[in-house]
């Protein structure tokens, strides 16, 4: 019971607490009440597991719920625990898309899996220390031999160390934090940074935390192949230099978020030995096709980079958030982030094992336990097979597209992602049928969120409005997914008819 008298005026406070559900010791809960909550928490996310893919893939709830949860006033007493888990369950359940439903196909998915959701629990309720060594030897030691574990299913050289981080965007800042202090030094006022048109905006945005401004990212274009151009980064490379830059880091991407590209990456790693820059990879979606055998021919070279961006997050199953940095030297991340021992921890001498001197936070969440419980429960080969299916299965969709005769694969299956778009055929102008097709291609996107069947979103691929696909969902059923494409070629003979017919609506 809530003790505690309120001050006049204090709304609330003596209000008095449902009964035998709260403690009288502040923001604690009878044991009876915390397994109560615990198992309505955990049979509402089984529930959601075990019979998500039957409901709808995008958000349900009217725009006004957003709107009366945005407005709800501060809560002065206590409730009931289970009463508010009832009202959060169906928030959560119709509120929000869900990006593990095996017809998200759009962003890159997150399918999770319930090891990793159980992990994140055990570490916030343990409240694991993983900063310093001596306060967390357990976890230090767990998260250090995960991070062994990821290399060697990589395929990295076993030197290669690293940090578990929040996801990709953080991973590649720490990593060109590194590139910055190792390969431009002192001369970063006029560095320059060279990635592709398709690189993912969370380059852009490092470069920029980094304090290198946006023109001196050179954005280099690439053609329908989505590929760096291996000659084309060397020219500017050269051409920055005898403009007394200071080219310091080429960023390459092993999977596109576009369309599943891979930049050359052992061109591109020979290039930055001749001319002594920085290699980093952008695999935060694609590097974990190299823990499969195929995977690993579709990103040759990984192993070349100076560091890589991997997010367990994504193509590892793992519910959010956990990224990885990885570098072949991980002991240059010391050198950037490394504080000197403070004052307060006089009695505890710092080792090289404390990871708070290898990354940006000190307070950090024991996300490695996500991947270490979940490749012990279910096994690598699990993972692995895992990974294959969602190659497998955009082979197999884009062999269904490349059947039909209405429907046209603009790119190819590359990682698990493919793009495609419907063919207008009408006795009109070939730019007519063109400009036709992106609106159909947008209308289809909305329609399909809206019904709630499939979350599908329209990409650019050489200026060319297509549908992108991502299948890397291992719950994905190759005979939906081919639904999926039938509905939308329906769809678009629907729209396009409709927009031929009706020449005031014609772009
Ligand atoms: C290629 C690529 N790099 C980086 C990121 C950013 O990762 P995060 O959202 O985990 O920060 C993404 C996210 O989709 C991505 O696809």
């Amino acid at each position: 019971m809530l003790a505690r008298a309120a001050p006049a005026g204090e709304p609330g406070l003596t209000d008095a607490p449902p009964p035998g559900r709260h403690t009288s010791r502040p923001l604690t809960l009878p044991g009876d009440v915390m397994r109560d909550a615990g198992r309505h928490v955990i049979d509402m996310i089984c529930a959601h597991l075990d019979e998500g893919a039957a409901e709808p893939v995008t958000a349900r709830l009217p725009p006004q719920t957003a709107k009366e949860l945005r407005d709800q006033p501060v809560p002065l007493s206590p409730a009931d625990p289970l009463q508010v888990l009832g009202e959060l369950g169906p928030l959560l359940r119709s509120g929000n898309t869900h990006p593990d439903h095996p017809r998200f196909l759009a962003f890159v998915p997150s399918p999770g899996n319930y090891m990793g959701v159980l992990a994140a629990a055990l570490a916030a309720g343990f409240a694991v220390p993983t900063g310093w060594s001596f306060s967390g030897p357990v976890s230090t030691a767990i998260e250090k031999t995960t991070i062994a574990w990821l290399v060697e299913l990589l395929g990295l050289p076993p030197e290669t160390g690293g940090l578990f981080v929040s996801g990709g965007s953080t991973a590649t800042l720490h990593a060109l934090t590194v590139a910055r202090d190792t390969t431009a030094g002192s001369q970063y006022d006029r560095a320059t940074a060279y990635c592709s048109d398709q690189t993912h905006f969370s380059v852009g945005r490092a470069l920029h935390v980094l304090g290198i401004s946006r023109d001196r990212v050179r954005h280099l274009p690439t053609g329908m192949d989505g590929r760096l151009d291996v000659r084309q980064v060397e020219e500017r490379v050269r051409a920055d230099r005898r403009a007394g830059l200071t080219p310091f880091a080429v960023i390459a991407n092993a999977g596109t978020t576009g369309t599943g590209a891979v930049d050359p990456l052992a061109d591109l790693s020979a290039l930055c030995s001749r001319h002594r820059l920085w290699f980093h990879v952008d695999g935060a979606f694609g590097a974990a096709a190299a823990i499969t055998e195929e995977g690993r021919r579709a990103v040759p070279g990984l192993p070349l980079a100076d560091s890589l961006s991997i997010d367990p997050h994504k193509w590892l199953f793992q519910p959010a958030e956990i990224g990885c940095v990885l570098l072949r030297r991980p002991e240059l991340l010391r050198q950037s982030f490394g504080v000197p021992h403070p004052s307060y921890l006089s009695g505890a001498d710092g080792t090289d094992e404390d990871l708070m001197q290898y990354g940006i936070q000190q307070t950090r969440e024991f996300r490695a336990l996500k991947l270490w419980l979940s490749l012990k429960v279910f096994g690598a080969r699990a993972f692995r097979d895992a990974v294959a299916a969602g190659m497998q299965l955009a082979e197999d969709v884009g062999k269904h597209i490349a059947s039909r005769d209405d429907l046209e694969l603009v790119t190819a299956p590359s990682l698990g992602v493919l793009t495609f778009r419907p063919i207008a055929r009408a006795l009109v102008p070939r730019d007519r049928l063109d400009r036709i097709t992106d609106r159909v291609v947008g209308a289809i996107a909305e329609r399909l969120a809206e019904s709630g069947d499939a979350l599908v979103m329209p990409a650019l691929v050489a200026d060319r409005r297509v549908l992108r696909l991502c299948t890397i969902n291992p719950r994905a059923d190759v005979r939906e997914l081919e639904a999926v494409v039938d509905g939308v070629a329906a769809l678009a003979d629907e729209l396009i008819t409709d927009l031929l017919t009706e020449p005031r609506r014609t772009p």
